[in-house]
C-alpha cells in the first residue's frame, strides 16, 4: 500500500485527479470505479476542471459507479445516478451509455448484482477503482458484517449509515433501507484502488483499517491485501496511524 499524506482536501482533490488523469492518459478507453459521498467531489471538480482546460478527454472512457438506492429512479435527487451526473457526468464529454450505475428500480436486485458483475467482466474489468471509507469502516455499501461478501448484492443498510447519510435527505424516515453495492471481491479485482479519506472524524477507523487486522467487521481492512493500493488522505485524518 502506498500513502499519500496531502495538507489539506484541496491538495488531496488535486493528487487523485492526477492520478485519474494519468489514467485516462494510458488508457483512453480505460474502465473507472467512481464513488459518491462528499470526499471525491473536490476530485471531480478537479477532472472537470482538467478537462475545460483541453487536458482530459472522456470520449472514450467507460465509469462504473460503487452502488446505488434501491428504490430511487435515476431523476430523483437523493439518487446515486443524479448525483454523478450533477457532480461529474453533465459537465465533461462522457458519453451516457458509457457511464453505469446499478439499476436500483430493479425487480430483482440480486439479479441486478448478477447482472453488473457480468457488465463490469465484460467491459474487460475496472483499471481504477476510487472509494471513501464510511464511519464504520464500509467501502460502498459493504457494512461491517461477520464475513466479507464476494459479488454485487443487494444490503440492509446499518443504522449508522442511515444516519450518516441523512444528511441528504430531509428526514432520516426517507433514506431508503436497501442498496445495491459492488461486492468485496467486485471491488478487489480492480487493476488499481484509489481511497480518499479526510478528516479527524475518520482517523480511527483509517487506523482499524489499515493498521489493524483484516478483518469483515472493518470491510475497508481488505484493501490490505490488495496489490495496487493507494491511500491519499490529509493530515488530520492520518493523526492515528
Ligand atoms: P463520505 O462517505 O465521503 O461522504 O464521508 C464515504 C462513504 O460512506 O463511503
Amino acid at each position: 500500500m502506498r500513502t499519500i499524506k496531502c495538507g489539506d482536501y484541496h491538495e488531496l482533490s488535486v493528487k487523485a485527479a492526477e492520478i485519474l488523469a494519468g489514467c485516462v492518459g494510458e488508457k483512453a478507453d480505460c474502465i473507472l470505479g467512481l464513488a459518491t459521498g462528499s470526499t471525491p467531489v473536490g476530485l471531480y471538480q478537479e477532472l472537470i476542471g482538467l478537462y475545460q482546460a483541453g487536458k482530459l478527454d472522456f470520449s472514450r472512457v467507460r465509469t462504473v459507479n460503487l452502488d446505488e438506492y434501491v428504490g430511487l429512479a435515476p431523476e430523483h435527487p437523493q439518487s446515486y445516478r443524479y448525483f454523478m451526473e450533477g457532480k461529474l457526468f453533465r459537465h465533461i464529454n462522457i458519453a451516457p451509455e458509457n457511464t453505469h450505475l446499478p439499476n436500483g428500480l430493479s425487480d430483482d436486485p440480486e439479479e441486478e448484482g448478477r447482472r453488473y458483475d457480468r457488465m463490469i467482466e465484460a467491459l474487460g474489468g475496472i483499471d481504477l477503482q476510487i472509494l471513501g471509507i464510511g464511519h464504520n469502516g464500509h467501502i460502498g455499501f459493504n457494512e461491517p458484517a461477520e464475513v466479507f461478501t464476494p459479488g454485487t448484492h443487494a444490503v440492509e443498510l446499518s443504522e449508522s449509515t442511515i444516519k450518516a447519510n441523512s444528511r441528504f435527505f430531509a428526514a432520516a424516515d426517507e433514506v431508503p433501507r436497501r442498496a445495491i453495492t459492488m461486492g468485496i471481491g467486485s471491488i478487489m479485482r480492480a487493476k488499481k484502488i484509489l481511497i480518499l479519506v479526510e478528516g479527524a472524524a475518520k482517523a480511527e477507523i483509517l487506523k482499524a483499517a489499515f493498521a489493524g487486522p483484516v478483518d469483515p467487521r472493518v470491510p475497508a481492512s481488505i484493501l490490505q491485501l490488495h496489490r495496487d493500493m493507494t491511500l491519499i488522505a490529509d493530515k488530520a485524518a492520518l493523526s492515528c496511524m
